[in-house]
């Protein structure tokens, strides 16, 4: 897997909300093209507190101007928590946007987490097999959105998991390293098989890590984020003004 490309492209916003709206207009225009060609819109959304903007805005001013029923949500990585548990992706996703939105249910395959996280692994690795086409051994979503922690990972790819990048599997069980809290999430072989893989950073604690990553520094090689990709060995990242402060 390559590292960080000079070829990555960097947007970079005045606030948290305009990067949002940034990234709702580049999701709109992705539905749009595709329900032109008669054809769906998979997209992997990631959890976390970042999105909850985004989540929020295409939930409001997004409701209407997005063709809906053309995209169809996974999710890059869940907590393994019931769903109305505060930290449940799925569950922050629904009350920020599903219920505000005309989605068909059978557009949603939320990744469960209140059942057994192997099991669940296995389970939702099936389903995305069956859903969605298969290249270089993976399943492919279209677009993949993905948040970074201050700690460099990105979906529940953590730094002590490295190995994560390149297994066979496409989702895996996976442990937070501090609060021991079980995860489930798509491997790097199903994120970076996507054509288009999108960063969304904003906020003061992701400054340093988002310098040593921009730098290439020797810390950075141990960042999941720096090593993901889409499938032509690019990514996209959004930024606030907060988060490349550092440089
Ligand atoms: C999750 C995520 C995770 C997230 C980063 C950043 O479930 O936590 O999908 O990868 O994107 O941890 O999280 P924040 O947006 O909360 O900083």
């Amino acid at each position: 897997m390559s590292h960080f490309s000079m070829k990555n492209s960097i947007h970079l916003f005045d606030s948290p909300q305009k990067t949002a709206v940034a990234v709702a207009e580049f999701i709109m225009v992705k539905a749009i093209e595709k329900t032109k060609l008669n054809k769906q819109l998979n997209i992997g959304l990631s959890g976390g507190n970042t999105p909850k903007l985004l989540f929020e805005l295409l939930a409001t001013q997004y409701k209407t101007k997005i063709p809906w029923q053309t995209i169809r949500i996974f999710w890059v990585d869940e907590r393994c928590v019931p769903v109305n548990d505060s930290e449940s992706n799925y569950g922050m996703t629904r009350d920020t946007l599903l219920n505000h939105i005309s989605i068909p249910d059978e557009n949603i395959f939320r990744i469960k987490g209140e059942e057994n996280p192997h099991s669940e692994a296995v389970n939702y690795e099936k389903i995305m097999r069956l859903e969605l086409p298969i290249v270089n051994s993976h399943p492919q979503l279209d677009v993949v959105l993905l948040g970074m922690g201050d700690d460099g990972h990105t979906a529940s790819i953590f730094p002590n998991q490295m190995h994560l990048l390149s297994v066979m599997e496409s989702v895996s069980v996976t442990t937070h390293p501090v609060s021991g809290q079980h995860r489930i999430t798509l491997t790097g072989g199903a994120i970076t098989n996507a054509p288009t893989v999108l960063f969304l950073i904003t906020g003061k604690s992701k400054s340093t890590v988002w310098k040593q990553m921009f730098r290439q520094e020797p810390e950075s090689d141990t960042f999941p984020a720096y090593h993901v990709h889409s499938l032509n060995g690019t990514a996209l990242f959004f930024l606030d003004k907060e988060a490349a402060s550092e440089l």
